[in-house]
């Protein structure tokens, strides 16, 4: 018995540790479930949109996870193409896609609710909403490593529980607008915000005097006012059909393809024409159209887009946030709608400025997937679109007194100000080559410290090898003074040790032995991270040129509205930021120093353009150029007038005066009269003793010239050869065809004789073909002649007849008018039935062009040396220097430059139902040929320029309007 009770204590007690064991281990499970529940709050929102993804399949390509491949996505829902309603109603058919907005940024209550009207979750009740009007919510979470995309959840409060509040939408609720059929933008949480007190603010005070740009145009005369309405009822008759097109077959979306008449949607599909054209609209009077679009306005949902993955901010801010906003201050400031909606869109893009260094992210990948993750700006940021938010977001500031706006800008002109003061900090001083690292950070200064953190690492290692060694051998020591006193413990310590416990047990010599470890985890902290990925591998430094071998600097495109901006921001800010004028200054310096040229062609134009210069190591020491006219540069004359008006610099007008011309001469020199998209001209040696040397030109755009005199010696000898040989190989030719013929006669006779003998033969029994052969007769041609056919033919008496024929075809193939008639050569599929023996005709030898037969080949206007791009896709920036020439010259001679510029562009690009853009300028063809795109700058600039030159001056008057680089106008501070 007391055997049995000891065995029943001892039951009772394992029974006990096993219940608490299984009792720890479903705690665990327990706690691990908990830890997962909650660590995917922010998770789950990554996860769960996921199949609402709806992109469709041909934007494939953009940034979508591979979880997206996972979830077929649902094709998104294209816009339908709604003909305009006749009667608008302020309602319209409450789609999910519609009734689903971000909220009216208006009162907190209603953003309590949640974005898009959703309930929120009970949870968040007493936190602050994250869409908050005003200043951004300063975030109440430390965010300890921003340089991880999902490392940053806190115990206390997830970071996704606050991004994600309100995000999937609850399960429980089946009303039709808690399941968007489209995903939308989220204000995501803000990692670097700029506190209230530390904004940038607006300067205030009083306007400084700014020197009149406009001319002072007298009354003009009965007669020229009659033409100019003349013309200007030209224009607005265009101007109309272009829109109704637009409104007939694209309403609602970006463009109209004028040709096929269908919808295109390149710029998130939120109506860009129709938001483009408002303020034209406008201009011309078009009114009953103006509220129409107005009405539409209200409509467009900037939360959410199903063609694309990102938002192209540059293209969006200076088309859609100037279209709001100039068309909201031309109109009066009465259409308070257009204001709203400026801020809406303006609220979504404040996002792309929330970097370590608050250099904007340029294309803003807004789904909340891609969005709730801390942003970078690109280390190849184009400078036009860095540069080019300035107006916009300034007068919007203005508008709304939100001094946010003219923060988020104010800080890029400060950082391209000390760049553009920097010593050495561009290879042409003024002027910022066409992209620049907006990162942050310095890369060279990363790759130093990785490389120095490998080396602590190696060190670290070897360090520890060595203690390990030390370790190693104590334990060696211990074991030989343990062998030297006998007992237990030196068994059980030679156990555990095999068991690789060592380390627990040994005694003193433990710290020895933890600090082994210690280490080792140490140093897996400093394990080098990829580039750019974690926080403290970025180094900060200012904006930066990309650096050797990659600068290019020029006015053109990727590189001009930046600058375009200096003055024009002076301006709107009536005088009180001086930064902008000493920019302007600068950059006009280096632009007459370095990449003014006048071209040398036919007619010696005593006109200017802006070249392309290359530095291949950073500085101005081993510039090359590319000597190009290009469409998008010239803007340059106007920004040349402008800023020699506003700044009085009589010198840069008369300079802008040359440029614009320049334009208007590419114009005039090509055969359609427009001017192509991209092209290159010879150069002048000098601006002043310039004559257009024709044997230079012909050189650069033939570097075979010289060789063309001796290619044609050749050829010449060639072709020579080449008769004698076609000759000799008509004679035997000729001999070889009377041959065949007199073989096909005989061919002919035999048949005939064969034919003749079955026909009379007895009984189809006693015929060869039943004898032995399977073949039947076909088309009663006796069995026997097929099988003979092949068979040798026999001489026949045709001797005489055949000499004949050959001897006519002999006589003809000698004749040198023989040889060159190619009808004289047998068609091809007569040469594989000749017999062996047979002469090709050798091929003609290819006649090398002559010099001038080469260069007119190449439609250049002489002077021009190439031409890349050969489409004019109705561009405004020539008739916009035009427009600025005439308004600060009074010249009527821009009127006409104008004009003959209208007539030209309307004859080559109208379609039945607008304006397209065209393949090739150069062509000689009445309707040359379309590419079918009218692009929404179109009616917002290129019109509009067009019909403000030919408008009253006092029509947006310079002197009362700025204009931003998508021509919408925005009043100048009084
Ligand atoms: C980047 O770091 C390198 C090396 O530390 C330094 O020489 C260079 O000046 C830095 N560049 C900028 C723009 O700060
Ligand atoms: C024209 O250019 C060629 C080639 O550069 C040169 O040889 C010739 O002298 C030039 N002619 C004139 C009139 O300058
Ligand atoms: C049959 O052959 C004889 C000579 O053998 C000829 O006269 C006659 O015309 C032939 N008949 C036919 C149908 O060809």
């Amino acid at each position: 018995m007391p055997r049995l009770r000891r065995y029943r204590v001892f039951l009772i007690f394992a029974f006990i540790v096993i219940a608490l064991l299984y009792h720890v281990s479903k705690n665990t499970q327990w706690e691990r479930f908990q830890m997962a529940e909650h660590g995917t709050t922010g998770a789950h929102s990554h996860h769960k949109p996921k199949p609402e993804t709806g992109h469709d399949s041909s934007h494939s390509h953009d940034a979508a996870g591979p979880d997206h491949q996972v979830d077929k996505p649902r094709p998104a829902p294209p816009k339908p193409n709604l003909p305009p309603p006749k009667q608008h109603t302020t309602t319209a058919p409450a789609s999910a896609e519609t009734s689903i907005k971000i909220p009216k940024l208006k009162s907190t209550d209603e953003a309590h609710k949640g974005a898009y009207g959703l309930p929120k979750p009970a949870t968040t009740k007493s936190r602050k909403p994250p869409f908050v009007d005003g200043a951004f919510e300063t975030p109440s979470v430390p965010i300890k490593k921003p340089g991880h995309g999902t490392g940053h959840h806190d115990d206390e409060k997830p970071l996704g529980e606050t991004l994600y509040a309100d995000w999937p939408p609850k399960q429980t609720d089946t009303s039709p607008a808690a399941t968007p059929s489209a995903i939308h933008w989220r204000k995501p949480y803000e990692y670097y915000p700029i506190p209230e007190e530390k904004l940038i603010m607006l300067p205030t005070g009083r306007p400084k005097s700014i020197p009149k740009v406009q001319f002072d145009f007298s009354p003009e005369s009965p007669a020229a006012k009659e033409k100019r309405q003349a013309r200007l009822i030209k224009i607005k008759a265009e101007a109309k059909k272009a829109w109704t097109g637009y409104r007939t077959y694209a309403w609602g979306h970006d463009e109209v393809r004028p040709v096929s008449k269908g919808p295109h949607d390149p710029f998130c599909g939120w109506a860009a024409t129709l938001v483009d054209a408002l303020d034209t609209l406008w201009i011309m009077g078009m009114k009953k159209e103006f509220e129409e679009a107005l009405e539409a306005v209200k409509e467009i949902d900037f939360s959410t887009t199903p063609y694309r993955n990102d938002i192209p901010v540059f293209e969006t801010i200076i088309r859609y946030l100037g279209g709001l906003v100039g068309a909201y201050d031309v109109s009066g400031e009465k259409y308070k709608v257009l204001l709203d909606k400026a801020e809406e869109l303006a609220e979504i893009l404040m996002s792309v400025f929330d970097t370590p260094n608050r250099m904007p992210v340029l294309y803003y990948q807004w789904r909340p997937q891609d969005n709730e993750v801390p942003k970078r700006a690109s280390a190849s940021s184009g400078v036009a679109e860095l540069g080019s938010m300035g107006m916009e977001f300034t007068r919007l500031a203005q508008l709304t007194g939100k001094n946010k706006y003219y923060d988020a800008i104010a800080r890029i002109t400060d950082a391209l100000e000390e760049l553009q003061t920097r010593e050495g900090g561009t290879a042409i001083p003024g002027v910022f080559p066409q992209n620049l690292d907006a990162s942050g950070c310095n890369q060279t200064a990363a790759a130093e410290r990785r490389r120095e953190r490998e080396e602590e690492a190696r060190l670290r290692e070897e360090e520890e090898r060595r203690v390990d060694e030390e370790i190693r051998r104590r334990e060696e020591e211990e074991d030989r003074a343990a062998a030297a006193a006998p007992g237990h413990q030196h068994r059980d310590a030679e156990g555990l040790k095999t068991e690789g416990l060592a380390f627990e047990v040994r005694g003193e010599d433990g710290s020895a032995a933890h600090g082994g470890l210690a280490k080792r985890f140490e140093m897996s902290a400093f394990r080098p991270s990829p580039p750019g990925m974690m926080d403290d591998d970025c180094i900060p430094q200012p904006l930066k040129a990309p650096g050797y071998g990659s600068d290019s600097y020029s006015m053109g495109g990727s590189q001009d509205s930046a600058y375009e901006y200096f003055p024009k921001q002076y301006v709107l800010l009536g005088g009180l930021e001086p930064k902008y004028r000493s920019m302007h200054l600068k950059t006009v310096e280096g632009v007459k120093n370095y990449l003014l040229f006048r071209p040398q062609a036919k007619g010696d134009p005593d006109v200017l353009f802006s070249a392309k210069a290359f530095s291949p190591d950073g500085t101005d020491k081993a510039l090359t150029y590319e000597y190009e006219v290009t469409h998008l540069t010239c803007f340059l004359g106007g920004m040349f007038g402008l800023g020699g008006k506003i700044f009085d610099k009589p010198e840069d007008v008369e300079i802008g005066k040359r440029l614009a011309a320049g334009c208007a001469w590419a114009y005039e020199v090509m055969p359609t009269g427009i001017m192509p998209e991209y092209a290159q001209i010879l150069p002048c040696d000098s601006a002043v003793h310039c004559h257009f040397n024709e044997t230079q030109w012909g050189l650069k755009v033939d570097p075979y010239m010289t060789d063309r005199e001796r290619q044609m010696e050749e050829y010449e000898k060639n072709m020579a050869k080449w008769r004698e040989d076609v000759v000799e190989a008509k004679r035997k030719n000729a001999l070889a065809e009377a041959e065949e013929k007199r073989r096909a006669e005989e061919e002919e006779r035999a048949k005939e004789e064969e034919s003749r003998r079955p026909m009379n033969a007895t009984t189809p029994e006693t015929s060869p073909s039943h004898a032995g052969h399977d073949l039947k007769e076909k088309d009663n041609v006796p069995v026997g002649t097929l099988l003979e056919r092949r068979g040798v033919i026999q001489e026949g008496d045709a001797r005489g007849e055949y000499r004949g024929a050959a001897k006519a075809a002999e006589e003809k193939a000698r004749s040198v008018e023989g040889a060159l008639d190619f009808n004289a050569v047998p068609p091809r599929n007569e040469v594989w039935q000749r017999p062996l023996g047979q002469s090709f005709i050798p091929p003609e030898p290819v006649k090398p062009l002559t010099h001038k037969e080469y260069l007119d080949s190449q439609k250049l206007y002489p002077g021009f040396t190439t031409i890349t791009d050969r489409r004019y896709i109705l561009r405004p920036e020539a008739i916009e220097s035009v427009w600025y020439m005439y308004r600060i010259t009074g010249d009527p001679i821009w009127q006409d430059r104008g004009w003959k510029m209208w007539q030209a562009v309307i004859r080559a690009t109208q379609t039945e139902i607008g304006h397209s853009a065209i393949f090739d300028v150069t062509t000689n063809e009445k309707h040359p040929a379309e590419t079918d795109s009218m692009e929404s700058f179109w009616l917002a600039e290129t019109l509009k320029y067009f019909y403000l030159l030919f408008e009253e001056p006092d029509v947006i008057s310079l002197d009362e309007w700025v204009l931003n680089t998508e021509a919408h106008p925005f009043r100048r501070p009084k």
